[in-house]
């Protein structure tokens, strides 16, 4: 059984699993055989290029990289993984490395390798993996990861300078993300005062979720800093293992992330989150719904119970 250690702050509460120093070490195939990629994607043309907001104009729909085989999936989904968050399974320079716990993705982990060889081999050793493991029940009505409409690695006014943007793998067994495949435009918000992802919603709300998009469940994909996405709600109770790999230029030194045993590093985790931001709402007229945290009623207060979410009202 892992270890688990818990720990929590502004009301949110995370489990860091103690992982095995030792476990499966991947490199990279340069001659694997891969799926052809589209020529004409946004998100393979703006890999590893430094963060500009002007790019969400342009939609984007995440690069499909075809499914897991049949052979692999009983072991990419066997129950028993530790939830995992932002773990570093590769730094820059360095092979893969799976702690024993989460060996089952091997198969995952190669493939991502070589797929991030041929699609990034520019900043390759540039950067950092990061993986993430979800995997547990699902009740109705509910997401395994509740959120707004959101985009994973936005540089907001911490980030001066900015940097290159992230890219991101995932694959799940069931409920796909859903995500928007339309321009956003954010001509006028300040990321020092506007909450960007309530804005997300807002645009959402404003094509009545029109440009919805999902992947086929075992379908592994690519998106980039500019897709803006949201988990699906299940409609009935539902076991999910649900796997990201983010590509990232930059530490990840939030506290709760996971540590590898299988590198030497310190680094100081610190707490952080969007709310210590106090962003507020550009349009400050859109549906309550659409403007608070999932944590927090349409007024901005925390639900009671601690497991009541707010959903944002994506189709008026
Ligand atoms: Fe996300």
């Amino acid at each position: 059984m892992t270890e688990v250690h818990e720990l929590g702050y502004r009301g949110k509460h995370y489990t860091v699993p103690g992982l095995a120093d030792v476990g499966v070490r991947i490199e990279p195939d340069p001659k694997a055989s891969l799926p052809e990629l589209p020529a004409d994607s946004p998100i393979l043309a703006k890999i590893g290029t430094i963060w500009d907001l002007e790019n969400f104009k342009v939609a984007r729909r995440p690069v499909e990289l075809g499914q897991v085989p049949e052979a692999e999936r009983a072991a990419l989904a066997r129950p028993g993984m530790p939830r995992t968050l932002d773990m570093p399974i590769k730094f820059p320079g360095s092979d893969f490395r799976l702690p024993a716990e989460l060996a089952q993705l091997r198969w995952l982990v190669q493939r991502v390798a070589d797929l991030e060889l041929a699609i990034n081999p520019r900043h390759y050793d540039e950067f950092y993996c990061y993986l993430t493991v979800d995997q547990g029940p699902v009740r109705a009505g509910v997401l395994q990861r509740e959120a707004p409409c959101h985009v994973d690695g936005f540089q907001g006014a911490r980030w001066r300078p900015k940097v290159r943007i992230n890219h991101t793998y995932t694959v799940t067994d069931c409920l796909p993300t859903a995500y928007y495949v339309q321009p956003f435009d954010f001509t006028g918000l300040d990321e020092a005062r506007h909450n960007f992802f309530f804005e997300m919603n807002n645009q959402v709300a404003g094509t009545r979720s029109a440009h919805a998009w999902h992947a086929a469940p075992w379908e592994l994909t690519l998106m980039d800093a500019y897709t803006v996405h949201r988990g699906a709600a299940a409609e009935v109770d539902t076991h999910r293992t649900w796997i990201r790999l983010s590509f990232e230029a930059r530490i990840f030194d939030r506290l709760g992330n996971a540590h590898n045993p299988m590198f030497r590093y310190d680094w100081e985790m610190v707490p952080r989150d969007i709310e210590g931001l106090g962003l507020v709402a550009w349009d400050p007229d859109s549906d309550p719904s659409l403007r608070v945290f999932p944590w927090q009623d349409e007024r901005g207060e925390p639900h009671p119970d601690r497991h009541t979410r707010t959903q944002p009202r994506l189709k008026p």
